[in-house]
Formats: C-alpha cells, sequence, structure tokens
C-alpha cells in the first residue's frame, strides 16, 4: 500500500512538473487533488507555530502514531511544506525528544539543509525536505514526542510540528 502510495506521489510530481511546464489550465484541480491527499496520508502530527503550512509528514517504518523509534538506529523524516513562492533554500533543523521529566536535544543529518544531499526539493505545489534523526542509545524506553523545528537563516521558525514517539530497544 505504502509503496503504491510512493508510486502514486511520484506520478504526481511528474503531472505537477509538466504542469509547471505548459502552464496547464488543469493545475488547480491537480493542486486540490494533491493537498488532499497529503492530508489524508500524513502521519498526525501537531502544529507549535510554523510559517509555512506543513502538508505532509511521513517517518519511516512509521504508519501512526506514536510511531516507534528504535534506539541506535537512523530515521528517515520527509516533510512536504507549502513556501508560499519564497525560494526556501536553507533550513536549520532543531530538534528535540521530549519526555515527561527531560529534554534531550536530537542529532540530525544533514544539518543545515543548504541545498547539498538534495535534502531540499522544490516541487510545483511547495517544497520538501528529508533528514535523518539519530536515535540515541541513552534515551529511556517510553512514550514522548519529537519536536522538530526547522529555521531559517535568520533563526526564523519555517516549520515546527510535534508528533508522538515511542522509544524501543
Ligand atoms: C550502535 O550500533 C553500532 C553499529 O550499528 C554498534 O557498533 C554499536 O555497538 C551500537 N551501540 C549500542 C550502544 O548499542
Amino acid at each position: 500500500m505504502r509503496s503504491f502510495f510512493v508510486y502514486y506521489l511520484k506520478i504526481l510530481w511528474l503531472i505537477a512538473l509538466a504542469q509547471q511546464l505548459t502552464g496547464s489550465a488543469i493545475k488547480t484541480t491537480s493542486e486540490k487533488a494533491y493537498k488532499k491527499l497529503m492530508s489524508l496520508r500524513s502521519l498526525a502530527f501537531e502544529d507549535c507555530g510554523s510559517l509555512y503550512k506543513v502538508n505532509y509528514l511521513n517517518i519511516d517504518g512509521c504508519s501512526k502514531t506514536p510511531c516507534p523509534m528504535a534506539r541506535n538506529s537512523s530515521v528517515k523524516v520527509t516533510v512536504l511544506f507549502d513556501d508560499n513562492g519564497n525560494g526556501v533554500s536553507f533550513l536549520k533543523h532543531e530538534v528535540s525528544w521530549l519526555f515527561t521529566y527531560s529534554t534531550k536535544a536530537a542529532v540530525i543529518t544533514p544539518d543545515p539543509c543548504d541545498g547539498d544531499h538534495h535534502c531540499l526539493v522544490s516541487l510545483a505545489e511547495g517544497k520538501s525536505y528529508w533528514a535523518n534523526i539519530f536515535v540515541t542509545p541513552t534515551l529511556p524506553i517510553m512514550r514522548g514526542n519529537m519536536k522538530w523545528e526547522g529555521l531559517s537563516e535568520t533563526k526564523q521558525t519555517l516549520i515546527c510540528f510535534e508528533v508522538p514517539v515511542v522509544i524501543t530497544l
């Protein structure tokens, strides 16, 4: 199901790209369908003050929250957001693990995302970025939240979301 979805997503991106080139009139229809699909398929998250609307969140190995996060592993996170045509080309990640009695800073790669590693991609409908989060082996085996902030070069919060996770062995 998920691989079918990824395939479908690729087709949509191609359509969007083609429409960007031809300036087709059916663009609005596809845009609506795309946004609907994104919001239907996204993991549930809480927005904590994004400047730009986050349309879609995917965390590898997670189909519903709380997302299992295995200690000592790297987990890929993919986000689609609408930068309102502002050409965002830099994101500094500030990510933390929030537990009831403690907060730990998370290690993200690549960080910042500045266009190297193809970590930030322009789509007809906005931007997409990916990054790997390292699940530190010393994190407590319990439920918590992953708080993700993407900052501009001037430290403005462009993206902020929180998603429930559970640290596993
Ligand atoms: C973490 O994983 C690496 C290899 O993937 C391994 O060498 C290392 O011993 C692991 N550390 C812990 C604390 O489990």
